[in-house]
């Protein structure tokens, strides 16, 4: 017998990993200063020197810019606002298409439909879950505007082939770089490649201010139209050179003076932010690698993986136990993970109903599009049947940490014929 502890033995990794912990004395002594200043913040939303916001905002965008050696930064207060912003800085206008991935947080897809713009998915690539150019490519028609690829799980999407598409079609391409904040393909840093690329400050995220954003770009017009979107520009076009009114009315998705002096902190440390969870994931990927059944993460060549997530494609055929029966032996074990991702999105129900605004569905009145099952087949199997996921952001795991969760996929995957007979016993598997 195995010793599972899934049937009463001892766990190989008994006690739950402790939370990763990113708050130090720098991010205390930032929030200290802004706190003894009395201004939380600096913005106003009508034209003026305070319609860029306060010091450490406009700091935090200074720093932010030169790590990235980019034109501009602009923050925002989550990477929706900063999708949103983008989506309509690009122009996008009612029944306007922008292709997406299926395979993503909601925010990618939803982004579009606050412009009135008509999400389209196009499927992903099978190594790194990522938009597969081609699946864009048979989605681009005349009414195509946009195009907003993820760079999933921390892994660059396609990204200098996207662009180049995008600029033979005339289109924007938007990087949702939430997960990928020094992710790299062939040198370009991710969130650069793209005409805007947009980074998550969450709390889940590798560096973080609570909730937060940033949006960078090159191009002059595109951080005008970012920065007016992002404080009720409506009230500063009269003063500034915008040169056309489309979508420049604005919200309210400012970014407080202590979550950016949060940030300017987060960012002077984000190699080791960054670099602990790479080195997690990559241990992890060495001590389970050959195990059959068992796909760790392949970054392309050329290609810097952060790994928000470190995704594993299980196998049953070769392992001959369901994704379900080996997910709770190693849950047993206290290997902390998920089976599946989210659901492709264009199964939510305000996709497949085609209702987005208002009783009458807009703006899906303005398309043909249908959303349901089978739209992005590679997107759908990953989901349900291979997808086994960890956060190494989420788990402070020191080396021993690290072994132990090595030691329990060894440990099950070693049981699998003991686990497949019990699943035969049982009924069957529980999935595919
Ligand atoms: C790929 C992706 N896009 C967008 C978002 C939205 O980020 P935020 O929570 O900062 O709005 C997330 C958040 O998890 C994400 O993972």
């Amino acid at each position: 017998m195995s010793g599972l502890a899934l049937f009463g033995g001892e766990p190989a990794a008994s006690a739950p990993p402790p939370r990763y912990r990113s708050m130090g004395p720098a991010e205390m002594q930032a929030v200290r200063e802004v706190m003894e200043s009395d201004c939380l913040s600096g913005f106003y939303g009508s034209p003026g020197p305070e319609f860029m916001g306060g010091p450490k905002v406009q700091a935090f965008e200074d720093a932010w810019r030169r790590h990235y050696g980019v034109r501009h930064a602009i923050s925002v207060n989550s990477a929706t606002s900063g999708l949103v912003a983008a989506v309509g800085a690009a122009g996008v206008s009612p029944g306007d298409e922008v292709i997406v991935p299926p395979w993503t947080m909601s925010a990618t897809a939803i982004a579009p439909i606050s412009y009135g713009g008509i999400p389209v998915f196009a499927d992903v690539e099978d190594e790194t879950f990522c938009l597969d150019p081609n699946m864009v490519r048979a989605e681009i028609t005349p009414r195509t505007k946009a195009i907003i690829a993820v760079n999933l799980f921390g892994h660059p999407a396609r990204l200098a082939e996207l662009r180049a598409l995008a600029d033979a079609n005339g289109l924007t391409l938007i990087e949702d770089n939430a997960q990928a904040p020094l992710g790299a393909e062939h040198g370009r840093p991710t969130g650069t490649i793209g005409h805007i690329g947009v980074f998550s400050l969450n709390y889940h995220k590798h560096i973080h201010t609570g909730e937060g954003g940033m949006c960078v770009t090159d191009d002059d017009r595109l951080a005008e139209r970012l920065a007016l979107i992002r404080n009720h520009g409506e009230n500063a076009v009269e003063g500034l050179p915008v040169d056309e009114l489309t979508n420049t009315f604005g919200f309210n998705l400012r970014l407080s003076e202590l979550a950016a002096a949060i940030g300017i902190a987060q960012l002077a440390d984000i190699d080791r932010h960054v670099g602990r969870r790479e080195r997690l994931a990559q241990t992890l990927s060495e001590g389970t690698g050959d195990l059959a059944g068992w796909r760790v993460p392949r970054p392309r060549a050329g290609c810097r993986h952060n790994y928000y997530v470190w995704m594993v494609r299980y196998d049953a055929r070769q392992t001959g136990v369901s994704r379900a029966t080996f997910s709770r032996a190693l849950a047993a074990e206290g290997f902390p993970h998920a089976t599946g991702y989210v659901r492709p999105l264009y199964l939510l129900r305000l996709f497949r109903e085609r209702k987005a605004m208002g009783r009458d569905g807009f703006p899906f009145t303005l398309s043909n599009r249908t959303y349901g099952p089978g739209l992005c087949p590679v997107a759908e199997r990953l989901h349900e049947r291979e997808a086994l996921l960890f956060e190494p952001c989420a788990y402070d795991l020191d080396d021993a940490g690290i072994a132990r969760l090595v030691a329990a996929v060894r440990k099950v995957h070693g049981a699998r014929a003991e686990l497949a007979g019990w699943e035969r016993r049982q009924g069957g598997a529980a999935d595919a």
